[in-house]
């Protein structure tokens, strides 16, 4: 089945629902052989390719006085930035994490919520739960890392963020599309769950209940990937795009349990050429161990710093 699934996108989520959280195998490329990642319980790196890891042993122990040599050296030339970001980031906007303390996965069951399989079974109670979170996103304001993080697109030469948040915050702040990937989905978008329609979800066209594509009669959706779904190939492309026209001088991930093997597989890979990958989170995490720099704070309160840093 695994070489089944492997052969239609290079990356693939898959969940074990029978532990006490979720294990989750990635699969990069075309078959198991190649597989970059396996990742447990967002907790520890099983195994990976060989030879992104030689490449950074232990990095975060070297100086953050050297790092950002690095970086002021990269100026003088192109600096390309790429910037990953998951739910810490919208954390300081009131908007819950997924797995940190008061996080919607401490509380509810993501198989009820958030899986295929639920919204076959029960659509409504799976739309009330997004309609309660878009109503709170609406209702949040982005934050100073939002703010900063958008101001460092403008002073990069090249830049891509990648965020794993389907809220819009980071778009509020001033951040164009064409710079970001959603690469879990937007959550103001409704699509079919059998053909390819979707529309922007407007706040006075919400109502409850469950509508129906005007296509094909099928119940509509949420616009997010959920577990067990690939990740949409035409995102996983941008990436890719970004990550092999050239290597990245600065790359920053923000307020993510890097929880999913991707996200660390590109942040590796970004900075594979002697870039500086720096980690912006309270907390360790499984791609702690690969950072040239450790920042243990906020994001809102460490972004705009870094930013300033970077860009002065
Ligand atoms: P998690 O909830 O797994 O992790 C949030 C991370 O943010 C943790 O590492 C926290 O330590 C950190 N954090 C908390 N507050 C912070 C702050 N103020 N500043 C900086 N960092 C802070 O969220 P994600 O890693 O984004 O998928 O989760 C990944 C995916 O799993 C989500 O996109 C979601 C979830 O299931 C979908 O729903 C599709
Ligand atoms: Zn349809």
């Amino acid at each position: 089945m695994f070489d089944q699934l492997c052969k239609q996108r290079p990356y693939f989520w898959f969940n074990f629902p029978d532990s006490a959280g979720f294990n989750f195998l990635v699969v990069h490329g075309a078959s198991l052989a190649s597989f970059n990642f396996l990742v447990v319980h967002g907790a520890s790196l099983a195994s990976g390719h060989g030879s992104r890891n030689i490449n950074c042993p232990n990095r975060w122990q070297y100086s953050v006085a050297a790092d950002l040599e690095i970086a002021a050296a990269r100026r003088s030339s192109v600096v390309r930035v790429l910037v990953i970001t998951g739910a810490g980031v919208s954390a300081e906007s009131g908007i819950p994490t997924f797995r940190g303390k008061d996080g919607y996965w401490r509380n509810l069951d993501p198989i009820k919520l958030a899986t295929p399989e639920a919204f076959a079974r029960d659509p409504e109670l799976v739309w009330q739960w997004y309609r309660e979170r878009r109503h709170s996103i609406r209702n949040a304001q982005p934050n100073a890392a939002h703010g900063a993080i958008a101001s460092l697109a403008q002073g990069a030469d090249e830049f891509l963020l990648v965020t794993q948040n389907v809220d819009d915050l980071h778009e509020r702040a001033g951040l164009a599309k064409r710079e970001m990937v959603q690469i879990h989905g937007d959550i103001f978008v409704t699509k079919c769950s059998r053909c390819d329609f979707e529309q922007e979800q407007e706040q006075e066209q919400e109502r409850n209940g469950v509508t129906r594509c005007t296509k094909c009669g099928a119940p509509m959706r949420p616009g997010v990937v959920w577990f067990g779904e690939p990740l949409p190939s035409r995102e996983i492309e941008r990436v890719e795009n970004y990550l092999q026209r050239d290597p990245c001088g600065v790359v920053i991930v923000v307020g993510t349990t890097a929880t999913f093997g991707y996200i660390i597989d590109w942040a590796l890979r970004a900075s594979h050429h002697g870039g500086v990958l720096i980690e912006v989170n309270p907390e360790e995490t499984p791609l702690s161990r690969f950072a040239t720099r450790l920042v243990r704070e906020p994001a809102a309160i460490a972004l705009p710093r870094l930013v300033d840093e970077l860009t002065s």
